[in-house]
């Protein structure tokens, strides 16, 4: 019997979640909007807001899973990678909570919990199985051996997919974090509309800095000629972006797919909420005779639901950390 509570803290959303013996029944997320307010997220503003919503996230967490403190048997966090500053309140708060329960705990890398989020709901993959962990920090394909024996394949050289989308986003005056307003507006428009070269990358790696600078120029450019091009042709836009930020991700993949003669594949991470991505991967399976895996939605962009389910595995190997453990911005894959 194991009840485990776990925190999320490593970028802007507070979360808290409890998995009772292998099943999630509390997922708590408390989003800061105040960033929107600065087109990005704030370092030192993110820290701050977690240190208010942390002790009302567990609380409620708590009450959603119907259990009391007096019924947890580990407290899991997210070590890193990370804002540093965000994570140290996370962290603080496990070894404070761990300390006074009396209770073991789990570090646990923010990119192995994104993958072991398909470990949450039925149907789970099985190993080996590829994944592609598309957030605003990371893009990996990841070849995952067993819950924790993972190796990295390929992954950005520079930016983040989700960085591409938050980008266009904001070069279209759409409010942070775009990504989701980019797949809102594609959904309406002409994914043929305007086409954006797919970066020349080596082996299973990608880039997406070139990308992002050619829509920047692309868009300048159309602007000189037709100042309301944007507002003309926002539909489009959107649409012809995605398209090509989601062919440069499954080019790679159908390559990790081949390479490794894999057909059991996953997607996770922020992105992974896309539509045109899921199409994407859906096509893919059609085609090349796939089982694919996308994770639930409240478990795809930051959650403590996968921290919980990657701490409950951890638990079961007995695999725990002191009270000496600090949190890492750059942790180790
Ligand atoms: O995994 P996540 O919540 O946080 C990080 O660890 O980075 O991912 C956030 C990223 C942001 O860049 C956000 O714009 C992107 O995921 N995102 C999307 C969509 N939903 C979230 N990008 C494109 N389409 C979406 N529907
Ligand atoms: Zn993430």
């Amino acid at each position: 019997m194991s009840v485990i509570l776990a925190i999320e803290s490593s970028c802007d959303d507070t979360s808290v979640a409890i998995c009772n013996n292998g099943k999630i029944t509390a997922n708590v997320i408390a989003n800061q909007t105040i960033h929107q307010n600065y087109g990005g997220v704030i370092p030192e503003l993110a820290s701050r807001v977690h240190q208010q919503n942390i002790v009302p996230a567990v609380q409620q967490a708590l009450i959603n899973a119907k259990v009391t403190k007096q019924d947890i048997n580990a407290v899991a966090f997210t070590r890193g990678p990370g804002l540093l500053g965000s994570l140290l309140v996370g962290v603080s708060f496990a070894k404070s909570f761990a300390l006074a329960l009396n209770v073991p705990l789990i570090s646990v890398n923010h990119m192995h919990a994104h993958i072991l989020a398909h470990f949450i709901d039925d149907p789970k993959p099985s190993f080996p199985f590829l994944c592609l962990t598309v957030s605003g920090g990371h893009t990996q394909i990841v070849l995952v051996k067993d819950y924790f024996d993972m190796e990295i394949v390929g992954e950005t050289l520079d930016d983040a997919a989700g960085e591409a989308f938050d980008k266009t986003a904001k070069l279209l005056a759409l409010p942070y974090p775009g990504g989701p307003l980019v797949d809102k507006h594609a959904q309406h428009g002409n994914p043929l509309a305007f086409k954006f070269a797919e970066p020349q990358i080596a082996d299973l790696n990608f880039s997406f800095s070139g990308f992002k600078t050619s829509i920047l120029y692309f868009i300048r450019k159309q602007e000189k000629e037709n100042p309301d091009f944007i507002a003309e042709n926002l539909d489009d836009i959107c649409a012809s972006v995605q398209y090509s930020i989601v062919q440069i991700l499954m080019n790679k993949l159908k390559k990790a797919a081949k390479q490794y003669g894999i057909k059991e594949i996953a997607i996770a991470g922020g992105v992974s909420a896309n539509s045109g991505l899921r199409n994407g991967l859906q096509q893919a399976a059609d085609e090349l005779g796939w089982n694919i895996y996308i994770p639930a939605f409240q478990y795809c962009t930051d959650n403590a639901g996968m921290i919980a389910i990657a701490g409950y595995h951890k638990f079961l190997k007995k695999d725990f950390v002191g009270q000496d453990v600090s949190p890492m911005a750059r942790m180790e894959f």
